[in-house]
Order: C-alpha cells, then sequence, then structure tokens
C-alpha cells in the first residue's frame, strides 16, 4: 500500500533555513533507523555553498557527535579537499542517510557500521532534497556507492564512471526530486568513498585517485 511505504516526507518542513532543517530532523520517524542511532546527523556547511558533498550515512563518531564526516573518514576527506583545492569553508558536506545503521556492538567497543538499504535510502531522500533546495549547489559530489545510488539511481557503478564531471542528469532515478533545486549548469560527480581510501590494500593509490577526483571538482568550479 502506498501509504506505508516508509519516507522521511511528512517530517521535512517547508523552509530555507538549514537550522530549522537541523533541528527538525531530529524528530523524524521516516523509517526504522532512528531507533539504534543516539542522533540525526543533518549536513554543516555555510547555505552559500558552491558544492555539496554526499556521504553514505553517519559513522560511530558522526552518531555521538552530531556532525557530519568529524571521524576517521572525515578527517582524511578534509585533507584530501585541502590538497585538490578545494576550500572547506565554501563545501557544505551531508550524507544521504541521516541516522547511523550499525551492527550492536560490546559495551565500549566501537560499533560497526551497516549499509543502508534502497529503503532506507529512499526515505530519507526528502532531506537530501530540502538540503539541496536551500543550497542550490553548482557542483554535487557522491562519496561512494551508496551516494551515487541515492542521487544517480541504482544502475550507477561508480567504479566505471567516476572522477568525470557530468551535467545534471534529467533521466536519472527519480532526477526530478533534484533537479529544479541544482542550478542550470550544475554537475555531478563521483568518487570514490573516504572510507574506502581506509580499508584499501594500497592506501596511497586510493588516497591519490580521490584527490585527483576532487581537484577535477575543483578545477570545473574555477572554470565555469
Ligand atoms: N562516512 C560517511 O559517509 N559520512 C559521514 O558523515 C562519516 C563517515
Ligand atoms: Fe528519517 Fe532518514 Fe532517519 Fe530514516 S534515516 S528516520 S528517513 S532521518
Amino acid at each position: 500500500m502506498a501509504d506505508t511505504v516508509p519516507t522521511a516526507a511528512p517530517f521535512v518542513p517547508e523552509t530555507d533555513d538549514l537550522d530549522r532543517l537541523r533541528e527538525a530532523v531530529q524528530s523524524c520517524r521516516g523509517c526504522d533507523l532512528y531507533k539504534e542511532a543516539t542522533q540525526a546527523v543533518f549536513g554543516a556547511g555555510p547555505p552559500d555553498a558552491d558544492a555539496v558533498m554526499v556521504g553514505e550515512q553517519p559513522g560511530d563518531v558522526e552518531d555521538r557527535q552530531g556532525v557530519p564526516f568529524v571521524g576517521p573518514a572525515g578527517k582524511l576527506l578534509d585533507r584530501a579537499m585541502a590538497e585538490a583545492g578545494l576550500d572547506r569553508s565554501r563545501t557544505y558536506v551531508t550524507n544521504a542517510v541521516k541516522h547511523f545503521k550499525h551492527k550492536p556492538a560490546a559495551p565500549g567497543k566501537r560499533r560497526i557500521h551497516e549499509s543502508p538499504n534502497r529503503t532506507e535510502i529512499v526515505a530519507c531522500r526528502p532531506w537530501l532534497v530540502a538540503e539541496f533546495s536551500v543550497l542550490h549547489p553548482r557542483a554535487v559530489v557522491a562519496l561512494g556507492a551508496v551516494a551515487a545510488k541515492a542521487l544517480l539511481g541504482p544502475s550507477f557503478r561508480v567504479t566505471q564512471q567516476r572522477g568525470i564531471p557530468m551535467p545534471w542528469p534529467d533521466s536519472a532515478y527519480h532526477p526530478e526530486d533534484f533537479a529544479a533545486e541544482v542550478q542550470d549548469n550544475a554537475f555531478v560527480l563521483a568518487t570514490i568513498h573516504p572510507s574506502a581510501v581506509l580499508r584499501a590494500d594500497d592506501r596511497d593509490a586510493a588516497y591519490r585517485g580521490l584527490v585527483d577526483d576532487l581537484r577535477v571538482v575543483a578545477e570545473s568550479l574555477a572554470s565555469r
């Protein structure tokens, strides 16, 4: 039944104020993920940001602190952005899913992340659309497969299409949700997730790949 499909939509206030959205997301019951998380983690950054970086979901540290990309993956991302010439103060960072999904862990142990499923990604999308509608980004960076699929549809393959600035697609997965909210000449680029860099066998090579992709973003922004 249509009205039983999990969605955040009824919890998203109509507003162009990111702080109001950030407050409202704490009461979201759009899917079950709020039950096991400490708090929702909304995006962070200036409302006039040029670029929006979209990750997967908060990690263990983010869940405790309530801020995106402040744990190990976030530190790596900060370093890669600086090296690529992307101005952090002109960048907004957020996640496809706003609550931390994880396996239970023994007390005091770091909880192990579990990837959100399609239902949860789709349920949470209204928050991401609301962020876009305030930010009207010029550049959107999908960090990893979950973000790329949330933005570009389930058949998008980061491994094959990373590092390439693409015009905002009008034929992708539910593009109407986002298309009205990005700037006319907006582009989207997918790259590896910073957590995947941390897990890679050859971390240096994976890191250089991330920096190279982010450099493409910085250069594309500068030349438009
Ligand atoms: N990984 C993500 O995708 N997002 C965060 O905020 C932290 C780690
Ligand atoms: Fe709402 Fe998203 Fe949290 Fe689910 S994950 S409860 S849709 S904010």
